[in-house]
């Protein structure tokens, strides 16, 4: 069984069409979807319509997507910070482009997902059991790490949230984290994915990362007239986390 994972599309549509072109080369089985596919980059229905056709096992609800059910207007958003108020204009932006009932979908996607096959069993989540925006480092303890799963048969854990790819062993469970396809922050500003194969009690991991046309995605964004642009473009060009108002949230 080939498993292709992605998460954090934000609205990069070039950055999503090129994964999937390495993806298709890759011959998954099944894909999985875990978060975040608008907010922060300019093409959210072109994203929409790239997930749609991968046709997904499943699809988590990120805390961007949780926007679309939190608010059913911008009018009801008031917001408490700077950076809260970047998220709204980017929400008043994706609801002019987006359908009332592409919006519904996108903030109802369910928040976790069990993946299993024979005795194999994967949780799959945004960011961690019970919490779209909880973060969990790629440096974490192994005690942090143990908090991503619920069930004790569970041997591996797919999440994103965190735009940083990696992969580490926590007390006998795999965790994985498949990285950012849009806006990724660990420096590589390469999108990032991940294959995974499991046949029985084996398992072997791949972070895939993708180099697609940056300067593209921008010009989309310009044309578009997309807000804050600035960081964005900082942010896909230097794969850098450029939302800083509080380091403490991705
Ligand atoms: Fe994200």
């Amino acid at each position: 069984m080939r498993l292709a994972v992605i998460s954090d599309t934000h609205g990069n549509g070039v950055a999503f069409e090129a994964v999937i072109n390495d993806l298709r080369q890759q011959s998954p089985d099944a894909v999985v979807f875990l978060g975040d596919l608008v907010m922060r980059g300019p093409q959210p229905v072109e994203c929409l319509e790239l997930l749609n056709s991968l046709d997904p096992l499943t699809s988590i609800r990120g805390n961007h997507d949780n926007y679309f059910s939190r608010y059913s207007d911008a009018a009801d958003w008031i917001p408490k910070n700077d950076k809260d108020a970047m998220n709204l204009r980017q929400f008043i932006y994706n609801k002019k482009l987006l359908s009332a009932d592409e919006q519904h979908w996108i903030g109802h996607l369910p928040t976790e997902y069990v993946f299993k096959i024979g005795d194999f069993q994967a949780e799959l989540y945004h960011a961690s059991p019970n919490s779209l925006g909880k973060i969990t480092w790629p440096g974490a303890t192994e005690e942090e790490l143990d908090l991503l799963h619920k069930e004790d048969e569970t041997q591996l854990v797919l999440f994103g949230h965190i735009h940083h790819a990696f992969t580490r062993n926590a007390k006998g469970r795999l965790i994985v984290n498949c990285g950012s396809v849009g806006l990724p922050f660990d420096g590589d500003n390469r999108a990032s994915y991940s294959i995974i194969d499991i046949q029985g009690k084996n398992i072997s991991t791949q972070i895939r990362r993708v180099s697609y046309d940056i300067e593209r995605v921008i010009r989309i964004a310009k044309d578009r007239s997309m807000p804050d642009i600035e960081p964005f473009e900082e942010a896909v060009r230097k794969a850098v986390f450029t939302y800083s108002f509080n380091k403490s949230a991705v």
